[in-house]
């Protein structure tokens, strides 16, 4: 499949960093440097609390725009702490991270919540950003592909053929996160390429060919375009490289097509 028919994704996941000052302040210098770019997507993930603030700047904006860093399935209902999707829309939230491994691993969200969440995403017009990853001992354990096929089945359990496409994967190796290793590209593209292989079998060809698969983990503009070369690496999901507006315009500004 020719990767030149899917629009590159470039998304910052900035975790739990930024007030709404410090994200006004990201944005007012990061808009102007990434303003000419075209044949891509540029996706900006900030803490539930920014997303207003963000929502109103970038709202003019058609190359970047904003994704929310998880949501609970349900639209409303006492569910202490949790935001759901019809909140995240009054913000004009396009995207919804779900599965990151730092929810998978730190508050032990498991495949089956991530699915109701894939679910309640595409019927509520929210992108989901699934995240993926194996752990180092399951990579050293040889389960790495195994992982991988448990969470795509999970994530993807409740998606139909004409919906499949809305989904963007991210293949992000839990070693690789916050750790500055990032995969070598032989890594990346032979896990991309079993994802890829996965969504063949799963949903008709055209649409599985359809689908972006993000690499994530350490990566930085000094090794964006490097990953961004493979033939099945769809974009990037940025955590530390994306706090600072240079950084993050730079992995942006990446070579594309
Ligand atoms: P990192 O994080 O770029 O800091 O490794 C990526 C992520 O967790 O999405």
């Amino acid at each position: 499949m020719n990767s030149s028919k899917r629009t590159p994704v470039l998304a910052a996941n900035w975790k739990m960093y930024k007030t709404v000052a410090e994200t006004r302040d990201f944005l007012k210098v990061f808009l102007p440097l990434v303003n000419n770019l075209t044949e891509r997507e540029i996706v900006i993930a900030p803490p539930f609390t920014a997303l207003s603030a963000a929502g109103e700047i970038i709202k003019k904006s058609e190359l970047v725009t904003l994704a929310a860093q998880n949501m609970y399935f349900e639209q409303k209902g006492g569910f202490t702490g949790e935001i759901s999707s019809i909140m995240l829309k009054e913000f004009g939230v396009k995207w919804v991270i779900l599965g990151h491994s730092e929810r998978r691993h730190i508050f032990g969200e498991e495949n089956s919540l991530i699915s109701l969440k894939v679910k309640s995403a595409l019927e509520n017009d929210l992108l989901p950003i699934l995240c993926i990853g194996e752990k180092l001992e399951e990579r050293e354990a040889g389960l790495m592909h195994e992982i991988l096929e448990k969470q795509l089945s999970a994530g993807f359990s409740e998606v139909g053929n004409q919906e499949a496409d809305k989904v963007v994967v991210a293949y992000e190796p839990v070693w690789a996160i916050g750790t500055g290793k990032t995969a070598t590209p032989d890594q990346a593209q032979d896990a991309h390429i079993n994802i890829r292989s996965w969504l063949t079998g799963r949903f008709d060809s055209g649409i599985a060919g359809q689908i972006r698969i993000l690499y994530g983990g350490s990566v930085k503009p000094e090794n964006i375009n490097e990953l961004m070369a493979l033939p099945d690496v769809d974009g990037a999901l940025v955590g530390g490289a994306s706090l600072k507006p240079g950084s993050f315009a730079q992995i942006a500004s990446c070579r594309v097509g």
